[in-house]
């Protein structure tokens, strides 16, 4: 088991330093990467917890744009296969899974932390800050589409072939085949 790991690991730093002008830093990390997947352009990824990324994953950045995927120890994040995102924030404290044939607009971001304490005598100490910010899983299901510059905040489930439109920010739940807009995203209407 380890050996394999090992393996993706040195399979997938080849794959990097050769392909790719990503900057990739592994920390604790389990990782289970196609060999398929693609960066194209800039990025920085940070694995310190437990990445799955399926068959045919592409992680665009345009030249005036960036990817960035931070998956902090103790932390789950799983791409299913075929799934493509463009210029992503993805910020990894607890579990986000994201599913197959997911469409991820350009500067979207998906974070499953608030990052920060409520309280403000906790934030003001930084270190229990850290420790102390609230996290829930976020789940993206088959076949969505995220429109461009959305942010999806923790603890939402977009359902199967969901549209979320352009700009949205996403606190709520939305169910299987639906579009949702705005901020905070709506229901728009039935697919
Ligand atoms: C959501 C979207 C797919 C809607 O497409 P559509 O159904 O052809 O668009 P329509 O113009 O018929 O809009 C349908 C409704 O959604 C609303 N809507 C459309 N885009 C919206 C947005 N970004 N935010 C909030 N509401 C939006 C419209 O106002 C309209 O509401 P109404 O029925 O009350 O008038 C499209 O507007 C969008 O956001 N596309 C994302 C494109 C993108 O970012 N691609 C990724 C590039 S990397």
């Amino acid at each position: 088991m380890f050996s394999y790991i090992l393996l993706k690991l040195i399979e997938f730093f080849s794959f990097l330093c050769n392909e790719n002008s990503a900057v990739f830093k592994l920390k604790w990390a389990r990782a289970d990467i196609q060999s398929d997947i693609k960066f194209i352009g800039k990025s920085y990824v940070s694995i310190g917890g437990k990445v799955k990324i399926g068959k045919g994953f592409v992680c665009r950045s345009t030249p005036d744009g960036f990817s960035k995927i931070i998956v902090q120890k103790g932390a789950n994040l799983t791409i299913g296969d075929y799934s493509g995102a463009t210029n992503v924030e993805i910020q990894c404290h607890n579990s986000i899974v994201i599913g197959n044939h997911v469409n991820i607009g350009s500067r979207t971001t998906i974070f499953d932390t608030n990052f920060h304490s409520l309280d403000w005598e906790i934030r003001s100490v930084r270190s229990k800050d850290v420790l102390m910010a609230s996290s829930a899983p976020v789940n993206i299901g088959d076949y969505a589409f995220i429109g461009a510059r959305c942010i999806i905040c923790k603890g939402v489930t977009i359902g199967e072939k969901a549209i979320v439109a352009a700009g949205s920010v996403v606190v709520k739940d939305i169910p299987a085949g639906q579009m949702w807009g705005g901020n905070p995203a709506k229901f728009i209407k039935n697919l």
